[in-house]
């Protein structure tokens, strides 16, 4: 974590569920940069929807050994609970007190986002969806995107899946003296989302780092969302998370 924020990395993902907070607070507070100068996100797990989404927010805070999280997000609608507005509500009251820069949620369909603008008149800062070129989601991003909410994108390399080695991933890697799961980043950031890659290795943080300086035309960009198959995740109208 430290190193990667001595790469350059500047926006740190968790979430309570992944059960890594703890290590992850370590290696901000570790790092040699400020910690105004790192964005953390955590998530709010499905069993804190009905616990109480103020005392998951602060169990999160304890074992991240911060005092305020950049980025906080509900992290799926768990709509067969018929939580979410409440904790929203709920989560807005704990911005309000600086303990929380930028509410979002993560896996919202437009009918949820939607929910939230007529109970709030807000739409959350950001929504944090499955995104990759399986799973381009065009119809949502736009959505998103006409309403200003920030849209970042959960395994935005395709985790499993054979994309990096997809052929007309391959052959435009190649064209464009890159790897592909840089094309892949470039094709994320063409279309104005935030990729968040997972990488165990400090070779490939920093590879996918400087996939920032790659531009891909938009006939490159619609080639590769023309890759869709459909999601590797959970559905979020039906996902249950506890
Ligand atoms: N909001 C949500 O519901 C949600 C759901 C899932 C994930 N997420 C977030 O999204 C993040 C990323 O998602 P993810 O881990 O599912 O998928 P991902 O980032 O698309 O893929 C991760 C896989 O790609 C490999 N990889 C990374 N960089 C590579 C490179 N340059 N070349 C080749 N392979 C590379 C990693 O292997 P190595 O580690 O061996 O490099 C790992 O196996 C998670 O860490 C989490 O923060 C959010």
């Amino acid at each position: 974590m430290a190193s990667a924020i001595e790469l350059g990395y500047r926006l740190i993902d968790t979430a309570s569920s992944y059960g890594n907070e703890r290590e992850v607070g370590l290696g901000v507070r570790d790092s040699a940069v400020a910690r105004d100068q790192v964005a953390v996100s955590s998530k709010l797990r499905g069993d804190d929807q009905v616990a109480g989404a103020r005392a998951g927010l602060e169990r999160s805070l304890d074992d991240l050994g911060l005092s305020y999280l950049d980025n906080y997000l509900i992290h799926w609608p768990l709509p067969s609970l018929g939580r979410y507005l409440e904790v929203y509500g709920e989560l807005m009251a704990a911005r309000e007190e600086g303990l929380i820069r930028r509410l979002g949620v993560s896996n919202f369909l437009p009918e949820h986002l939607t929910a939230l603008y007529d109970a709030y008149g807000e739409w959350p800062a950001i929504n944090q969806i499955e995104l990759h070129p399986y799973f381009p989601q065009q119809a949502l991003l736009a959505w998103c995107q006409e309403r200003g909410i920030e849209v970042q994108a959960w395994s935005p390399l395709g985790r499993k899946t054979d994309l990096l080695s997809n052929e007309t991933v391959t052959t435009m890697a190649l064209a464009h003296a890159c790897t592909p799961a840089q094309l892949v980043l470039a094709w994320h950031l063409a279309r104005g989302c935030a990729p968040i890659p997972k990488t165990d290795s400090t070779e490939r943080a920093a590879e996918n780092l400087a996939a920032g300086s790659i531009r891909l035309t938009g006939r490159e960009v619609e080639a590769l969302a023309s890759l869709e198959r459909g999601r590797i995740g959970g559905d979020p109208a039906t996902h249950v998370e506890m």
